[in-house]
């Protein structure tokens, strides 16, 4: 009795290491693996500095670097690719030397190209191109990678995000703008959340550790439906430089605005 016991718990042994050996090698563990990174991966908060007090600026990073902030957003305006200058390499390179968090680089330019060294240079971890900017964006995304930098794309608020379909697979961001680039403290546009969720269907089939960033109007009321719709990265200005409080902004965007 006891013999037929102990066969028993062999052959249940055996049937065990046998499902999980050809779980582990059927590539089922892999997809399950992939899925839950991408579910589970923490957002991260980027605040704009384009809302920050330029006469204080370096007062405005040290807040950023004490708070709850992941990564500095700095926009780069060049007065052709979108009606308004905001600031060049000088200001960059001065902002890097106060930052304890990576800078966020979004280019919104025309030929970037001419400038991704001197970015990068200038002290860029991240840098953002716009998929409308950009003619040859293999070869400048490639060159992004190159330089050792966080490659993105950012889309406009009328392109669609399954243009980026053959190269999401080389990128390590996508920016969704959710405003027409150029100003801070603009409305919110709501085709957004469509476009998250294409972007993150695109993401889980082609490059489920994609950071999916979103950009403009993001404040307390709307973080939380941004994040389940696939975004994993919020950038916010006005509604952090705004605010009385604004680490407390910050500490909330991260809570998810509860
Ligand atoms: C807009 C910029 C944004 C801007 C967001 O063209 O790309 O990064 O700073 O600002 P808010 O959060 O004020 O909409
Ligand atoms: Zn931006």
């Amino acid at each position: 009795m006891k013999e037929i016991a102990e066969v028993v718990v062999v052959v249940k042994v055996t049937l065990v290491v046998n499902v999980l050996f050809i779980f582990l090698t059927s590539g089922l563990s892999d997809f399950r693996t992939k899925k839950t990174t991408f579910a589970s991966m923490n957002h991260l908060i980027a605040p704009s500095i384009l809302a920050a007090d330029f006469a204080n600026l370096q007062r405005d990073i040290e807040l950023i670097n004490e708070s709850e902030g992941d990564w500095i957003h700095v926009d780069i305006m060049d007065g052709m690719f979108v009606p308004n200058i905001s600031f060049g390499f000088p200001v960059v390179s001065a902002v890097k030397k106060h930052a304890k968090k990576d800078l966020d680089v979004h280019l919104m330019i025309v030929d970037p190209d001419r400038y991704l060294k001197a970015f990068k240079d200038a002290g860029a971890a991240s840098i953002t191109v716009h998929y409308e900017a950009c003619p040859n964006l293999h070869r400048t995304v490639q060159y992004i990678k190159e330089l050792g930098c966080r490659a993105s794309v950012a889309v406009n608020p009328h392109t669609p995000v399954l243009l980026l379909e053959d190269i999401v697979a080389d990128l390590d961001m996508v920016l969704i703008m959710s405003v027409n680039p150029g100003f801070g403290a603009q409305k919110f546009i709501h085709n957004t959340y469509k476009k998250l969720a294409d972007i993150r269907a695109l993401a889980s089939e082609k490059n489920p550790g994609l950071y999916i960033e979103v950009d403009g109007g993001v404040d307390a009321s709307n973080v939380k439906k941004l994040v389940e719709a696939g975004a994993n990265v919020l950038v916010a200005g006005n509604s952090v430089f705004s605010a009385a409080d604004q680490k407390g902004a910050i500490a909330g965007l991260k809570r998810l605005g509860a």
